[in-house]
């Protein structure tokens, strides 16, 4: 049993392998949060101290006892109404701005399996593999119910949380918030880390100590952002790679979000984390549901890089769905970088014959081919060929692509329309925007108003026509703008916070059906980039495209805050044409290949335009690409440098998770003459044996790796005598294979 209800001590314990997480039905009937670390049996309740605060108030319940304040003891889902003035989990008001939803303790239920949301993302299990507790909090004046829900799986040490609001008053009520997780942590010193950035420069690793101030992170733009992403963690003061505790939230949706993090007046730090309440102002008619989306919840006492490993495994495993989940994804090259919009089907050809000839699995047609789409100010909407512009129709480029023995996807972005197109022509409130006023414009295109089913269908409907007619192997479903005007012509309530959720949930609905129509299809998710890229659209889309930045070096720093909250099989990566488009800085290709390697692999430029030996070198990377494959795929990831602080080299490497075989990817970042040896320090490896390079043939005691570290090679010169030092950029791939010998 993972869930147990203790009735003597009314706590209730959440265990899984290696944590437990602790609630207890307290004084009054306050849903304390006794605990979440370590595995303990036993009423952790004991640390809480009851006394006068001063200044903090009391429930009228308590009569003359001054010693309990919601305002100081550590809560599950703390409310406003009950007078705790830390962050609020949960606030609502009457339709006329009176405070309600005092939370109290009603009723729990333990049930087998993991419960799911419905429209929603979240993470699912199998009855043997979790466990679900729902608890029910009531208004003490008021028929205001709210459900948390929590789902136990013990062996990836994760704990969900969600929570369902129902209104069974005569009246109208208005959710000003409601987030999906609240954290109290009774004592010690923490960081928040975040994950921050801009287009083309996402999730940027960042720590700020908590102290008596509110730290808030996230996003307004209506999706989860490319300015901050919706994984955090709390991390001990000084908890690093290795060593230290730290929590991880990580929250399965895809619109606007929040995390409020900081330390009470006297020591307690709680993060809240959920939907954005800024304009939230949710309204509930009598007997309305509101389901806040799921949060994932790990802790680990062993750093920064085994929570990352937990959150790998979950999303891997319990979030991502369909056949390709557990598939090598192939090896795709895609026209943006090479063409824009402008091109025509013999370019398209000529691009995928090259590939095809070095080895790439898949063609990918970018933007640009249907309606009127020659830039990017008209066409969106429009989704029917432009077969004067491909010279033939879908069905035929497809068929042409797929008689070079490759497959064959194309780019959508079915949530955005321009002014310039068909659709709007025929359909203008079908745009999100606001009556008498100009709408907002991003890249020249309006946001479709996808909280309205019939234009979901519409669109899905216009789209599925062109992928039966070129039975897409891969689709990239892209997104290019914030929502701005947020207004339905659809319906009855114009709030800011309705809408964007509903919104969300038409994407998702899109998504859903989408894959139920071709169980089989490849969805890679985009929002100029690495937009989008969160736990809830992978529930949909395994692959995100990580960022429009695909130069090597910055990609470093982008993938490696996002390895953090997510596995690198979900990070979409190519190597892409020099200098590069963005920064004019150049690399060498085998650093681009092994860059693009620390995710799905692939290309974004006309092969055509290489050198001989360059193509060579393509050709080879596939061949290591596929040799690796099941390696990169499915083995446990290590960071081995602070890419933040260490300016010099990065470093990361993956390790089978029998530690029979390992790959350790160096990529120099800083040269100097008579350069000192550099070291790298090796992790995850089976200490008690050895590891021969497959290369060089040299053996290696893994303490030896893990302790001393291995050095950064040098390099022979073809005709000469004596080796070089590595050159700026350059970049290594050492394979590592566990031998009898210690
Ligand atoms: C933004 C994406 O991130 C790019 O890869 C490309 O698909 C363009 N949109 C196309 O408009």
């Amino acid at each position: 049993m993972s869930v147990i209800y203790n009735e003597q001590n009314s706590t209730i314990t959440l265990n899984t392998e290696n944590t437990s997480y602790q609630m207890k039905i307290g004084p009054y009937g306050f849903l304390l949060h006794t605990y979440y670390g370590p595995k303990i049996s036993g009423d952790a309740s004991v640390s809480i101290v009851y006394r006068d605060h001063g200044f903090s108030p009391n429930p009228h319940d308590a009569g003359r006892c001054r010693d309990v304040s919601a305002d100081t003891i550590p809560l599950e889902y703390p409310c406003e109404a009950a007078g705790d003035f830390r962050a609020p989990a949960l606030s609502i008001t009457a339709d006329d701005g009176t405070f309600m939803a005092d939370m109290r303790y009603h009723s729990h239920r333990i049930l087998q399996g993991k419960y799911s949301l419905e429209g929603l993302p979240a993470v699912y299990g199998t009855d043997e593999e979790a466990q679900t507790l729902e608890v029910t909090l009531k208004d003490r004046f008021s028929d205001i119910f709210v459900t948390l829900q929590y789902g136990v799986f013990p062996e990836l040490d994760v704990i969900t949380r969600a929570a369902r609001i129902e209104n069974r008053t005569a009246q109208k009520i208005i959710v000003k918030n409601a987030a999906s997780a609240s954290l109290d942590i009774l004592s010690g010193e923490w960081d928040l880390i975040h994950f921050s950035g801009r287009h083309a420069g996402e999730r940027t690793f960042e720590r700020v100590s908590l102290s008596q101030r509110e730290e808030l992170v996230g996003t307004r733009r209506g999706v989860s952002s490319h300015h901050q992403n919706s994984f955090v963690i709390i991390a001990e003061r000084n908890a690093d790679e290795r060593y230290g505790q730290c929590y991880g939230m990580n929250l399965l949706y895809s619109g606007s979000f929040s995390c409020n993090a900081g330390a009470d007046a006297f020591g307690s730090v709680r993060a809240v984390m959920g939907i954005q309440p800024e304009h939230f102002d949710y309204p509930l008619e009598p007997e309305e549901i509101f389901q806040a989306p799921e949060i994932a919840l790990a802790y680990s006492e062993n750093g920064l890089g085994s929570l990352s490993r937990i959150y790998h495994r979950l999303i891997a495993d319990h979030v991502c769905r369909g056949p390709w989940k557990n598939r090598p994804r192939p090896v795709l090259i895609n026209n943006w970088e090479a063409t824009g919009p402008y091109f025509d089907g013999e370019m398209i050809i000529s691009i995928a014959k090259k590939a095809a000839e070095l080895g790439v699995d898949m063609m990918v047609l970018d933007d640009g081919w249907f309606g009127k789409r020659d830039d990017d100010y008209s066409g969106l909407g429009d989704w029917y060929v432009n077969t004067k512009k491909l010279g033939c129709t879908m069905g035929e480029l497809a068929d042409q692509i797929r008689s070079l023995g490759m497959k064959f996807g194309i780019w959508i972005e079915p949530e955005m329309v321009n002014e310039d197109s068909d659709l709007y022509r025929e359909h203008p409130d079908w745009a999100l925007q606001i009556p008498g006023r100009d709408p907002v414009l991003g890249r020249s295109q309006l946001v479709l108003d996808f909280s309205r089913e019939e234009v979901v269908d519409r669109i899905l409907d216009d789209i599925c026509k062109v992928l039966d007619e070129c039975k897409a192997d891969y689709v990239k479903m892209d997104m290019n703008r914030p929502l701005v005007d947020v207004y339905s012509h659809g319906s009855s309530t114009q709030s800011r916070g309705k809408l964007q959720y509903k919104y969300v949930l038409g994407v998702y609905r899109f998504m859903e059906k989408l894959l139920e129509r071709y169980p089989d299809l490849l969805l890679e998710g985009c929002s100029s980039g690495g937009g989008r890229f969160d736990a809830g659209m992978m529930y949909y889309t395994p692959q995100i495209w990580c960022s429009d930045n695909t130069d090597a070096i910055d990609r470093i720093r982008i993938q490696y805050g996002t390895s953090f909250g997510y596995p690198i099989r979900t990070m979409g990566a190519h190597v892409s044409a020099c200098p590069n488009y963005d920064t004019w800085r150049s690399t060498p290709i085998n650093t681009r290949a092994v860059v693009a390697m620390e995710g799905t692999f692939g290309y974004e430029l006309d092969l055509n335009h290489l050198s001989d030996e360059e193509k060579e070198e393509v050709r080879q990377q596939i061949i290591t690409f596929r040799k690796y494959s099941s390696l990169l795929h499915n083995g446990l990831y290590y960071r081995l440098t602070d890419v933040m602080k260490n300016t010099k080299e990065a470093a990361w490497m993956m390790v089978s998770e029998d530690q029979s075989e390992a790959l350790l990817n160096i990529v120099v970042l800083d040269v100097t003459g008579n350069r000192p040896e550099r070291y790298i320090r090796l992790d995850g490896l089976d200490r008690n044996a050895s590891y021969r390079d497959t290369e060089t043939g040299i053996i290696y005691p893994a303490n030896v790796l893990m302790t001393t570290g291995i050095t950064i090679p040098r390099v022979k010169m073809s005709g000469h005598d004596w080796v070089r030092g590595a050159s700026l950029y350059e970049a290594f791939q050492i394979h590592l294979e566990k031998v009898d010998q210690k």
